[in-house]
């Protein structure tokens, strides 16, 4: 990338989000993990956002956005669909700021996930049995009842939040040559590579996809925003049949390459994670670690390479039995 590359959202846009975004999110560590260095050859830092409030970085975007709304805006209140990390981001992050939150779920959604947004504060409704139908009834809501709607991914003013994962990074390791970073819909990988390059132009990003759910990798080489007609993926968070048009337009232009790994190898990362570096992930947050232990990141030998571990929000029944659907 050349340095006047101007971009979408810029390194002083990145220092206000992470303003807003820090006086309420935690600073996660950076962790050293010298069993993943010596197996990949590189030298390994993780991200730990999984020690992040809610148990996952999924509170930075909500915290930036939230925080621009108007005056009428936060009055009206917010809604979003999700069963998952989003749900519990944008649920605290309105209670932070005093704004009303409807959070749209699936009917079939985790007892304990439904439990945790309503700790929050937040309205649930229940709708339908699938993403796309919670998604609809949370269209409706927006507009009936003029609510703002929070998208988990296709936002710029989240995308900055979610960013400030990446400008973390680099304060705490201004020398990194490589972020690796796993993409469900891209708005994690969107933030992280605009903020990384708007601070270290030549540091790479690298993003990992379940292969069973490729559709940034498939849009990228394609040229074109592709709708994949299946998925064949058990991650939440990975298991995405269309990325957004904000994130796939930035993926492609400052995303460096973007490799997939099958859903067994990236829970055995979750395994491994556990025991070598005694953090349990969940299995998003394992697909970094999981493309660095089948030698999938290209770098030179000895290369300052970060992973995101972006959650651990584990479903327990899961682990319990070693059964992952
Ligand atoms: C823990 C975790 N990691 C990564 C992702 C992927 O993020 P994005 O959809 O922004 O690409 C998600 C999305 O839900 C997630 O919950």
């Amino acid at each position: 990338m050349s340095e006047t590359t101007v971009l979408p959202v810029t390194a002083e846009q990145f220092a206000e989000a992470h303003g807003r975004v820090a006086r309420h999110a935690h600073r996660t560590p950076l962790l050293t993990c010298s069993t993943l260095s010596r197996e990949s050859g590189f030298d390994v830092r993780l991200k730990a956002e999984l020690f992040q409030r809610t148990g996952s970085y999924k509170l930075r975007g909500p915290l930036n956005k939230l925080a621009l709304l108007t005056e009428e805006e936060r009055h009206r209140g917010v809604v979003c669909s999700s069963a998952g990390n989003h749900a519990q981001g944008v649920a605290l992050a309105a209670a932070i700021y005093g704004i009303p939150a409807v959070v749209v779920m699936a009917e079939n959604a985790t007892p304990s996930k439904i439990e945790a947004t309503r700790g929050y504060g937040a309205e649930v409704v229940l709708s339908g049995t699938i993403w796309d139908e919670a998604n609809e009834t949370a269209q409706a809501l927006a507009e009936e009842r003029g609510l703002t709607p929070v998208h988990p991914f296709d936002d710029l003013e989240l995308i900055a939040g979610q960013g400030t994962v990446g400008l973390e990074i680099v304060q705490d390791w201004p020398e990194v040559d490589v972020v690796v970073v796993p993409i469900g819909g891209g708005g994690l990988i969107s933030g992280v590579s605009l903020a990384v390059k708007s601070l270290r132009p030549d540091a790479r990003i690298v993003g990992v996809e379940s292969a069973g759910a490729p559709a940034m990798q498939r849009s990228v080489r394609e040229g074109r925003l592709v709708t994949l007609d299946e998925v064949d993926c058990a991650i939440d968070g990975l298991k995405v049949k269309r990325v957004g048009e904000v994130t796939y337009g930035v993926v492609s232009r400052y995303v460096d390459e973007i490799v997939a790994l099958p859903d067994p190898e990236i829970f055995d990362a979750v395994v491994w994670t556990l025991h070598h570096a005694k953090v349990l992930v969940e299995g998003a947050a394992a697909a970094p670690v999981a493309a660095l232990l089948h030698g999938l990141v290209d770098a030179p030998p000895g290369a300052k390479v970060a992973c995101v571990l972006s959650g651990g929000n584990v479903n327990l029944d899961q682990l319990r039995g070693l059964r992952w659907n």
